[in-house]
């Protein structure tokens, strides 16, 4: 399901089409006519979702490796919730965690004194409860329902576990970052030529 909004959303539709050119069987796709923020954008996800676990992917987020380990470990969880977090240099530009060992103790939406190096990457995993606490968001400051609230409320119930990311991430919602993202991408890819080359070599 791809949640799109504002005046790009055909965009995306003929970037990905049906999705058979990415060997998929279909492509959901979904209007968010408002900046209400990601929980609000999750919650047209429902009936998509239809009592299952989801995996919720920020688009402008972008990772080296593949993120199947962590869900493999959410699957086994069983109930609840699952983050994943990396260490950043700029912990203010994101939602970041307050730890205590392996225990998230409160996640805050860009504090001016963050309480750790990490950041709260865009990937997010939830069984079907995330719904209910969906419906029961205030719009912050910004006037958005929050990802980090669904977290907290997580938090509060004692169900969110989290692992820390490898490999590289990057959010490209800004210039900067997306100048750095595309870097990083640009780096794999050659690496990755290279490394097929060594391949066909031997
Ligand atoms: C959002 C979340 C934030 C998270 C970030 C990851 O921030 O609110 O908690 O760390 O995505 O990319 P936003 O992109 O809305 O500023």
């Amino acid at each position: 399901m791809i949640v799109t909004g504002g005046n790009s959303a055909g965009d995306f539709l003929r970037l990905l089409g049906n999705g058979k050119e990415f060997g998929l069987k279909e492509i959901h796709y979904t209007y968010q006519d408002t900046e209400g923020g990601i929980a609000d954008a999750l919650k047209l996800c429902e009936d998509f979702a239809d009592g299952d676990r989801i995996v919720v992917i920020l688009g402008d987020n972008i990772v080296q490796d593949s993120i199947a380990q962590y869900v493999r470990k959410f699957r086994t969880q069983g109930s609840g919730a699952r983050i994943l977090l990396k260490e950043v240099t700029d912990p203010e530009r994101f939602g970041c965690p307050e730890l205590d060992g392996d225990r998230i103790v409160c996640i805050e939406e860009k504090p001016s004194q963050p309480k750790s190096r990490y950041a709260v990457t865009g990937i997010y995993m939830y069984d079907f409860k995330v719904f209910e606490f969906c419906r029961h968001l205030t719009p912050s400051q910004r006037g958005e329902l929050e990802i980090t609230d669904v977290n907290n409320a997580y938090i509060q119930s004692g169900e969110l576990k989290y692992d820390i990311l490898e490999g590289w991430w990057a959010d490209a919602g800004q210039f900067e970052s997306l100048f750095r993202a595309g870097t990083l991408v640009a780096q794999s890819r050659r690496q990755g030529i290279s490394a097929n080359h060594e391949v066909g070599a031997r």
